[in-house]
């Protein structure tokens, strides 16, 4: 419990301060045109950012919105990057669904992915025509590495007569296996019509156990699963929520579903990033606890500024890869381009594109919160 704190903002900018800044070392200076660019800017991360600290921010945010238009790139940001990358050079922001969506619309050359690398994948299966670039090839995921295509065919020869569906949180040679993706906004919507349309009253979801869990809790469909994890989510417990509430009376409790379903079973309110920052900007609650990635805090909070947020912090060691300095590299260098081999991007895209061809929903799912844990079998 030790780290579940009340603190203020989460997350801070990762730049580098001391010495020679980031971007001196990379020619940028702090000059009256670089200053003029981005004053604008700055109320967005006046919470994050010192006075002191934006001369060494802001050339690096001019650099790359410079580079954006010079090179008809976009930034495609997920909801856990820090609030620099976010607020400051994010075209598109989002959730999973929501930037998969933002890839296969956008008419820009280059998509550089401000998030983890099956998302980038995500952009090059769905716009191969488009140079799709993650500023870190670190970035990668405890989900998508828990299982591969391999595993996924071992599952298929065990389990002929189930449809497959796998979490997009994996790589292309997992998707390429599955017969249909979801995401966390919709995977209940995904389960229930693949259910429907292979006429059975069972369906195999991976790799994330618990987001099968708590997608079981509500479907009243059989699901098989596979033991996959989110490490940052995981480390959330229904007894957390038990302390935070005595900590904090009155105090609303969201959490996303790849939480324990303990978790889930004790919360207000369950749903994929974008549903949780819809929650607090339409219901404005006085105190809010975001049981998922310390950068959601930061971020939702910073469009809203009469909420108080208790702020739990979990990490996310991969999200945390991305930072203003390798965007800006990525933008100048062109690496590092995600590559699919064309037979695996094929199939991995059948999958995708039967989850988008799903009814678009107006928003993201909700979880039912408040449910009995299920416990569930394993494909292996
Ligand atoms: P969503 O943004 O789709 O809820 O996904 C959360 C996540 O963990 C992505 O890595
Ligand atoms: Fe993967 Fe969890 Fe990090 Fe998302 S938060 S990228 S699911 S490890």
């Amino acid at each position: 419990m030790a780290r579940l704190i009340d603190s203020g903002p989460g997350c801070p900018t990762p730049t580098p301060l001391r010495g020679r800044s980031a971007a001196e070392a990379r020619g940028l200076a702090y000059d009256d045109a670089v200053k003029a660019e981005t004053d604008p800017l700055y109320p967005l991360v006046a919470d994050f950012v010192t006075p002191m600290e934006w001369p060494a921010i802001a050339p690096l945010v001019a650099g790359i919105n410079r580079l954006k238009k010079a090179k008809n790139a976009v930034i495609l940001a997920h909801n856990y990057m820090t609030p620099d990358i976010f607020s400051l050079v994010g075209d598109f922001r989002g959730d999973s669904l929501q930037l998969a969506r933002e890839a296969s619309a956008t008419d820009a050359a280059i998509i550089v992915q401000a998030g983890v690398h099956f998302m980038a994948e995500t952009s090059k299966i769905l716009a191969p025509e488009k140079t799709v670039l993650i500023p870190d090839t670190r970035a990668g995921c405890s989900l998508a590495a828990s299982i591969t295509g391999a595993d996924v065919r071992l599952i298929k020869q065990k389990f002929p007569d189930y449809p497959i569906v796998t979490y997009v949180n994996c790589t292309a040679d997992v998707k390429a296996e599955c017969h249909i993706t979801c995401t966390s906004s919709n995977a209940a919507q995904v389960v229930e019509h693949i259910a429907k349309a292979w006429n059975t009253d069972t369906v195999i979801l991976v790799p994330d156990q618990y987001l099968a869990k708590n997608v079981a809790a509500q479907t009243g469909i059989r699901i098989l699963t596979w033991p996959g994890a989110c490490e940052v989510h995981e480390q959330f417990s229904g007894e957390d929520v038990k302390q935070l509430r005595e900590a904090h009376p009155g105090v609303i409790i969201l959490a996303h579903p790849e939480c324990p379903p303990d978790v889930l079973q004790e919360a207000d309110f369950a749903g994929s990033t974008s549903a949780l920052s819809n929650y607090v900007s339409e219901n404005q609650p006085n105190k809010v606890v975001l049981l998922t990635e310390c950068s959601m805090s930061d971020n939702v909070a910073a469009e809203n500024p009469n909420v108080n947020f208790i702020r739990p912090c979990n990490l996310c060691p991969h999200m945390k890869r991305i930072t203003l300095e390798n965007i800006y590299d990525c933008l100048v260098t062109g690496q590092h381009e995600v590559t699919i081999p064309e037979d695996v991007r094929v199939r991995a895209k059948a999958a995708l594109d039967a989850m988008l061809a799903l009814p678009k929903m107006a928003r993201p799912l909700a979880f039912k919160t408040g449910q009995v844990p299920l416990e569930l079998e394993m494909v292996i």
